[in-house]
């Protein structure tokens, strides 16, 4: 391992005490809404507005331009969401993904046991012992009621493909990517003509049927994932290459501004690793509720592809052209959330500072990652050909970059506006710019302003946004 795995959870604060902080800026500048809200919503699925969606967007093409556009090893998949039902018997999902479920005698409310005030650091094995309810005493959080022993309770949604609603024509949601890129392992490997080692990326729509969703979109019941398989000979090779993944994967959330303190590597217990697990690493993040998974770096041993061989009857074995070995490759799993990424940037870059008075609040987002690169503001409204130059030139930097116009308050609140929602630049056309061509662009983590030539504005805009590239 390149470094320690490190844990002193009490020495590092989050960068937002309140969770409350961002969900409400979240619904208030159209970030995150409650899904179909106007019918009272519905547990654990939420809407991403209209600068949510360039966010999350931004962070997929981020972590795209990471793991496949920059690597000459790794090719891209977007397999579809309802697989053959079979596949999911196969890969152990059907029989053993699933959480400890308890359930209130008298309230009837279930809970994740781990979930669970004083059970949160049970190990895996008492999670399953029957017996730990009560030798803990744990009672219903809600009215103190008797818990029931906790059951397996699979996470797997189902629905039902074709006309008969019938045993036979059950299908799943996929839990996860990963067995769509397992199960394509020889149509890409053969149409890409790729050696090992070599990786399969998705990013897409995962779902499970979480006991206890919560702490905003943290856990979701319908949510994105981006993963990343990479195939390699077995055993040292996979060693080295989880080695090689794991400060790759936590340095990929600093290059894009998450503070490295808040940062922590955790290695999974034997009797807490997934069924396919040989050894699990997760990148966790100091949220405001605690440290908590962000990103799971997996060693999945031959397990996957050696099962889907076996129940399909397919030659999974890949052929070694230098060493003319055949052998089924083992994979290592690089295992990210969107949402979850996109949630830690939000409450990450939030800051609020004392500036005349005033408290400021601002996102400091990668530029990347910010919805909006750029506001084009006119100083004064009320004159038509600065607000005709602000249109021209907002107009020409949106065929390159999300650009926005705005004239619906004075400019020290627009400024503000900009900052709450992460624009790092703003261009200020004034009075004096009908003179001398020349606009102000406004640094959001600075507040410096420099005056640049009009003609100047776009390039200088992109090069800024190319300076900051990781
Ligand atoms: N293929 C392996 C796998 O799915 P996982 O640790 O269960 O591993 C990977 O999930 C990542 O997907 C997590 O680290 C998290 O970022 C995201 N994720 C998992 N469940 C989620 C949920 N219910 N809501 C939001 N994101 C979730």
């Amino acid at each position: 391992m390149s470094e320690p795995l490190t844990a002193s959870p009490d020495l590092v604060a989050p960068a937002v005490s309140e969770l409350d902080t961002i969900v409400s800026l979240s619904k208030r500048r159209g970030f995150i809404f409650p899904s179909s809200e106007i019918y009272g919503g519905i547990n654990a699925v939420w809407d991403y507005g209209p600068l949510g969606v360039e966010l999350k967007n931004n962070v997929k093409r981020a972590w795209w331009r990471a793991m496949v556009q920059e690597r000459d090893d790794i090719v891209g998949l977007d397999a579809g969401i309802l697989m053959h039902p079979q596949v999911w018997v196969t890969s152990g999902h059907v029989g053993s993904f699933s959480d400890p479920l308890v359930e209130c005698a008298t309230c009837h409310r279930r809970y994740r046991l781990d979930e669970l005030p004083g059970a949160e650091d049970l190990s895996a094995t008492d999670l399953r012992d029957p017996g730990v309810v009560a030798r803990l005493g744990l009672v219903c959080p809600n009215d103190a009621g008797p818990l029931s022993a906790p059951r397996q309770f699979n996470l797997m949604f189902q629905t039902y493909m074709g006309p008969v609603q019938e045993e036979a024509s059950i299908v799943y949601f996929r839990p996860e990517t990963a067995q769509g890129s397992y199960v394509n392992f020889k149509n890409v490997q053969q149409s890409s003509r790729k050696k090992i080692p070599f990786g399969i990326a998705q990013i897409g729509k995962s779902f499970r049927n979480e006991i206890s969703p919560g702490n905003f979109v943290f856990r979701m019941r319908e949510f994105e994932q981006m993963e990343m398989q990479y195939f390699v000979r077995p055993d040292e090779a996979a060693a080295a290459a989880f080695e090689d993944w794991l400060p790759r994967r936590r340095a990929w959330y600093e290059a894009y501004g998450v503070e490295p303190t808040r940062l922590r590597l955790r290695e999974h217990a034997p009797d807490e690793l997934a069924h396919y697990a040989k050894k699990a690493i997760d990148v966790e993040y100091r949220f405001p509720f605690g440290w908590k998974e962000l990103e799971g770096v997996h060693n999945r041993g031959n397990f996957d592809l050696s099962r889907h061989a076996e129940a399909s009857g397919e030659n999974l074995e890949y052929f070694d052209p230098t060493t003319e070995e055949k052998f089924i490759p083992w994979i290592v799993e690089t295992a990210a959330g969107a949402d979850r990424a996109a949630f830690t940037f939000l409450i990450d870059s939030y800051r609020e500072e004392e500036v005349k008075g005033e408290t400021r609040v601002s996102l400091a987002l990668h530029p990347e990652l910010a919805p909006y690169k750029v506001a084009v503001l006119p100083l004064l409204k009320k004159r038509p050909e600065i607000v005709e130059l602000c249109h021209r030139i907002k107009a020409d930097l949106k065929r390159d970059i999300m650009a926005v116009y705005d004239d619906t308050a004075a400019i020290g609140k627009l400024y503000r506006r900009q900052d709450e929602i992460g624009t790092p630049w703003c261009v200020t056309v004034d009075v004096d710019t009908l003179e001398d061509g020349a606009v102000t662009i406004r640094d959001r983590d600075t507040m410096t302003q420099e005056r640049v030539s009009m003609d100047q504005v776009k390039a200088v805009i992109l090069g800024r946004l190319a300076a900051a590239r990781p």
